[in-house]
């Protein structure tokens, strides 16, 4: 007699990450116009090169975030005026810019407890490595999805906090993404917390269009990674010299696109998946959007969101803000 053995799988459980990305490139390339999702560049290859972009010269955001840090984080630290901080960094670079934010506060006299929370253990080693430690200074790096991290820190301690959100990631969200984003931090966040967010702003079309097609072709390499990483994790034969990175603006949606143009008819097969995708000659595969904000679109999305604006610091071209705002409550 053979005796089988049900195997039952809770439904509310979600698909494995390796199965994510599979599923995630099943429906996108099986739609029209194709498209991939932004979250998978930074695999490391790609957070590696993404690095690089940020110190090239035409993606000009890094470098004016950097000055404005420096400029003003005397003054952040007298803004907020407390004797301790939490600074809690939503998603890590290379800790540069948090040392910066983090000195301006010690600078003060103030003690700071400084949350990473990041969901990749190799980019938080990295981070702490370039953190200087100080006897006024704690370091908890948190592993874990922003919003399960943001949880975590909240039952430490009652100290203010301060989140920050920099590099203008969010100009990856779209607009319902962006409202969503900042909901959920209003809603994780106390009365009068802070949060410091950039944002890239819209700016002469040459100088965004030369950020996102730098003259080194680092950032038709990051995208093309992408091709790679499937090639890698999919076992798919996408061939990336028959395919072209574009970058162009557009400017009623206020925002920077990237897509892979296939340059010949071909098809790609992608094994984990048991499926070939036909391509056209220059048919398009979207894969980021880079969004531009006006100092009008920032203020409308603190007003929509509970919050109120501090200040926003800008740098000397007036290219990027970091903008800082305070979580607005009622108490009834
Ligand atoms: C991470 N993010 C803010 C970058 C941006 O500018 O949208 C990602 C990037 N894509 C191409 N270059 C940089």
């Amino acid at each position: 007699m053979t005796h089988f053995r049900l195997l039952t799988q809770n439904p509310h459980e979600e698909a494995a990450p390796d199965d994510q990305l599979a599923i995630d490139v099943l429906t996108g390339l099986s739609a029209m116009p194709k498209h991939l999702s932004a979250k998978y560049f930074y695999d490391d290859t790609g957070s590696e090169i993404f690095q690089k972009i940020t110190q090239h010269k035409d993606y000009y955001l890094t470098a004016k975030e950097v000055e404005i840090i420096t400029n003003i984080k005397k003054q952040l630290a007298d803004v907020i005026d407390e004797q301790e901080i939490d600074i809690i960094e939503l998603g890590v670079g290379d800790g540069h810019k948090s040392q910066l934010i983090i000195d301006g506060f010690l600078q003060s006299g103030c003690k700071v407890n400084f949350y990473p929370i990041d969901i990749s253990e190799k980019a938080m080693l990295m981070l702490q490595e370039n953190i200087v430690p100080n006897d006024n200074l704690t370091i908890r790096g948190v592993i874990a999805e922003y919003f399960d991290g943001l949880k975590l820190v909240r039952g430490q301690s009652t100290n203010k906090q301060l989140v920050l959100f920099l590099g203008s990631n969010i100009g990856n969200f779209n607009r319902e993404q962006s409202l969503g984003f900042l909901r959920k931090l209003w809603a994780s966040l106390k009365a009068d917390d802070y949060i410091f967010i950039g944002y890239d702003l819209k700016k002469d079309v040459q100088r965004l269009t030369a950020a996102y097609n730098d003259e080194d072709g680092l950032t038709a390499q990051f995208n093309l990674n992408l091709l790679s990483r499937i090639n890698k994790e999919l076992g798919a034969n996408f061939k990336l010299e028959k395919f072209q990175h574009f970058g162009v603006y557009n400017p009623v949606l206020g925002a920077m696109e990237s897509y892979v143009l296939s340059t010949e008819k071909q098809e790609v097969y992608i094994s984990a998946l048991q499926r070939a995708f036909q391509f056209e000659a220059y048919e398009a595969i979207h894969l980021e959007y880079s969004y531009k904000f006006s100092t009008k679109d920032i203020n409308q999305l603190s007003q929509q969101t509970g919050f109120k604006v501090v200040k926003h610091f800008t740098d000397s071209n007036a290219y990027f803000v970091d903008s800082l705002w305070q979580v607005a409550k009622e108490d009834r």
